[in-house]
Parts: C-alpha cells; sequence; structure tokens
C-alpha cells in the first residue's frame, strides 16, 4: 500500500552532543530538530511510540563494541524504538501497522520496509522492546544455547535485575534450575527474590560479599550468566562446578569509564582444572531463530512463567538521563522511554 506524505517536516531527536571519556552524563546529549523526509519507494514513515535503552549501547559509545562502530558526536543516537506507521511504500507495510526497528532516539523515523518487523499492535509496545526484543532474545539464546542449565542446576545472573539479568533467571527457574542473582542493593535483591520468584540474591555492595556469594552457592555454579565482568566474574570464576559454562554476555563493569579494571585473575587455570567452558555470544547471531523464540517467549508470559518487568520515562528529552540512571544501577527490568504524542 503507498501512501505519501507532504513536504518534509521538522521532528525532534538526540544527538550524542560529545563521545564521553568518562562516566556518561546526561550532557553529552542534547536535542535537536531534523527534517523528516517523505519516504521514498520501498521505504516506511515511522512516527515513534518507544524507544528502548541498554546497557550495551553504553559499549557503542567506547567503541568496544564491535557491531556498533565507532561513536560519533553530533549524530542522532542509534537504538530500537517501536512506532506506528504513518506513510508506506513498502510491500506488506501498512499505515497503522506497529513496527519495531533500529530508528534510532528520534520522533519521527523514514526507514526501509525491510529494516522493519510489523508486529503485534495490540501488545505494549514496553514488550516488543524489552522481553520480545534485543534483550529478551539476548536472554533466551545465551541462556539456553550457550549455558544449556539443566534441571536441579545452579545458574547465576549478574546484573539481575536489569532488562536482560532479570529474563535470564525467570527462564532458567522455568527450566528447573536454582537461580542466584547479583544485583545493587537490598531493595533489588528483596525483588528479586520476593516478586520476581529467584532463590537468592546477594548485594555487589554488600562488604561480605564473597562470602555472601560462596554461601549461596552451597552446590557451586553450573552456569554463570556474566552480564558485568569485572568482581563478580572474578568471584563466580572460583565457584564453578566441574564441567560449568560460562555465558559471557556482557562486560557493564568495564563500559561506563576511561580505565576499566583488568580482567579478573584464574584465567586460564581455573578454567582447566575445572574443564569450564567460557563462551561469548552475539544475539544478532541468532537472527533466524527470533520468531521461534518470541513464540515460547509469549507462551512462558501467556502462562505465567514470565512476567518482564520495565520502568517507564516519558518524553525523548529524559533518554539520555534515563541512560545515566542506567548505567548507575537506578533502573529495574527494561529501560524504555515513551514519547507521547
Ligand atoms: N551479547 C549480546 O548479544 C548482548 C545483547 C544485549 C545486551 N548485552 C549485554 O547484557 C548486559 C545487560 O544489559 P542490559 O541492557 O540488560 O542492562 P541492565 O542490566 O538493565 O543495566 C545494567 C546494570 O548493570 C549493573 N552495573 C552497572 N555498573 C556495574 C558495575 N560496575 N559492576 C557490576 N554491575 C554494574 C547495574 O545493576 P546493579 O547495580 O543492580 O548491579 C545496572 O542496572 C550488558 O553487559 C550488555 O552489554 C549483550
Amino acid at each position: 500500500m503507498a501512501e505519501q506524505q507532504g513536504a518534509a517536516r521538522g521532528s525532534d531527536c538526540v544527538v550524542l552532543a560529545t563521545v564521553p571519556d568518562g562516566p556518561l552524563r546526561s550532557e553529552h546529549f542534547a536535542m535537536q530538530t531534523e527534517d523528516v523526509p517523505d519516504p521514498g519507494p520501498g521505504e516506511v514513515l515511522v512516527r515513534v511510540q518507544a524507544i528502548t535503552i541498554g546497557a550495551g549501547q553504553r559499549a557503542g559509545l567506547q567503541g568496544s563494541a564491535s557491531y556498533a562502530g565507532a561513536p560519533e558526536a553530533g549524530v542522532v543516537m542509534r537504538g530500537t524504538g517501536a512506532g506506528v506507521v504513518e506513510a508506506s511504500n513498502a510491500e506488506g507495510i501498512n499505515v497503522g501497522d506497529t513496527v519495531v526497528g533500529w530508528t534510532g532516539w528520534r520522533r519521527h523515523a523514514v526507514m526501509t520496509g525491510g529494516d522493519l518487523r510489523v508486529s503485534d499492535g495490540s501488545l505494549d509496545p514496553a514488550l516488543h522492546l524489552g522481553v520480545l526484543g534485543t534483550n529478551g532474545l539476548t536472554a533466551y539464546f545465551g541462556l539456553l544455547d550457550v549455558g544449556r542449565p539443566q534441571p536441579g542446576e545452579t545458574v547465576v545472573v549478574s546484573a539481575a535485575a536489569g532488562s536482560v539479568g532479570h529474563i535470564v533467571g525467570q527462564i532458567a527457574k522455568a527450566k528447573g534450575a536454582t537461580v542466584v542473582g547479583v544485583a545493587g542493593s537490598d531493595e533489588k535483591c528483596a525483588l528479586l527474590t520476593g516478586e520476581i520468584g529467584f532463590d537468592a540474591a546477594i548485594n555487589r555492595h554488600s562488604p561480605e560479599f564473597r562470602a555472601e556469594f560462596r554461601a549461596a552457592t552451597p552446590d557451586r555454579i553450573n552456569v554463570y550468566f556474566d552480564n558485568t565482568g569485572g568482581e563478580i566474574l572474578g568471584s563466580a570464576l572460583f565457584r564453578m562446578a566441574t564441567f560449568g559454562r560460562i555465558v559471557c554476555c556482557g562486560a557493564v563493569s568495564a563500559y561506563d569509564t576511561a580505565t576499566p579494571d583488568p580482567s579478573p585473575r584464574g584465567i586460564p587455570g581455573l578454567l582447566v582444572n575445572n574443564q569450564v567452558r567460557m563462551q561469548g555470544f552475539i544475539v544478532f547471531s541468532y537472527a533466524d531463530r527470533y520468531d521461534e523464540a518470541r513464540a515460547e517467549m509469549r507462551g512462558w508470559i501467556d502462562n505465567g512463567a514470565l512476567t518482564p518487568r520495565h520502568v517507564t520515562y516519558n518524553g525523548l528529552d529524559t533518554a539520555g538521563g534515563a541512560f545515566v540512571d542506567l548505567l548507575g544501577g537506578r533502573t529495574i527490568g527494561t529501560t524504555i522511554v515513551r514519547l507521547g504524542d
């Protein structure tokens, strides 16, 4: 279906004002107005309703995410958004459809139809961007394909109250594992062991962290899902069971700084002695299985095995601050910025 807009118009966006060389601040971002062209052949005009922000985007600004390229000041922040089609020259995409794609932090996006996924418009965009989006898929494939937990095994996940982490823990529980989370506050730990259903949770800031970590893993760790690297990875390495698996998902402890800590001790010796497999992965490698994963996760949501959580910010101008909050451990679940009308 083809439908054209009128003349190009100005629309809000957020640019990276300066590339951070230390901890991220909201001043690193600036609101701007950009011209939105009419969609050309095969293109679609999307009114973005919500965007999501993930910790991995900080690695992108650091230049340490292989898939993101070098960060560049003055350009619109990259990122995933969900919205409604306002005009379409793309086969199979109609005005009014809900779509998800790499819109960037902007109110209107003109995109090639093939770069958009038509989604169920009856669902909250937060679900498309969270559990059914990149972070949910990351939890699913990282845990099930790389970690491969078995019933009765112990799974530990770091950044456990975060977007990826809280989904990892719930899937691991659904698979019959004992689940231990590491998070950054007592409140988050109480939420994890309460509403979210983990078996145990440890505050990474506790002065007794190492002892508490050991006490929470009496049978050692079969799968450690590592979102953080750093000290938590260092502790997990010493608690791995024979034939354990370490899923290297990300290293958020090294993102928001110009001087990341060196890697933990014990590699490769502890891996050799305990015959541990340590494997990194990038979710985009699983693109041909996304539909299968989304269908299974929707089933878990429907039967109550998986309760995704998100935190909402309102207004595109809150996106920079939301990103700073996420890195500072002040968010729970997936971070969503709703753009409003
Ligand atoms: N491999 C892939 O394909 C892929 C795809 C998507 C995401 N990822 C990775 O998944 C991980 C989680 O991303 P997310 O978007 O879900 O973020 P998130 O967990 O929602 O937010 C990041 C969390 O990291 C924790 N944190 C911050 N600084 C830390 C530090 N110095 N040491 C330990 N923990 C710290 C904070 O939680 P607490 O304060 O509660 O600990 C914060 O809430 C990231 O490493 C990201 O790069 C990987």
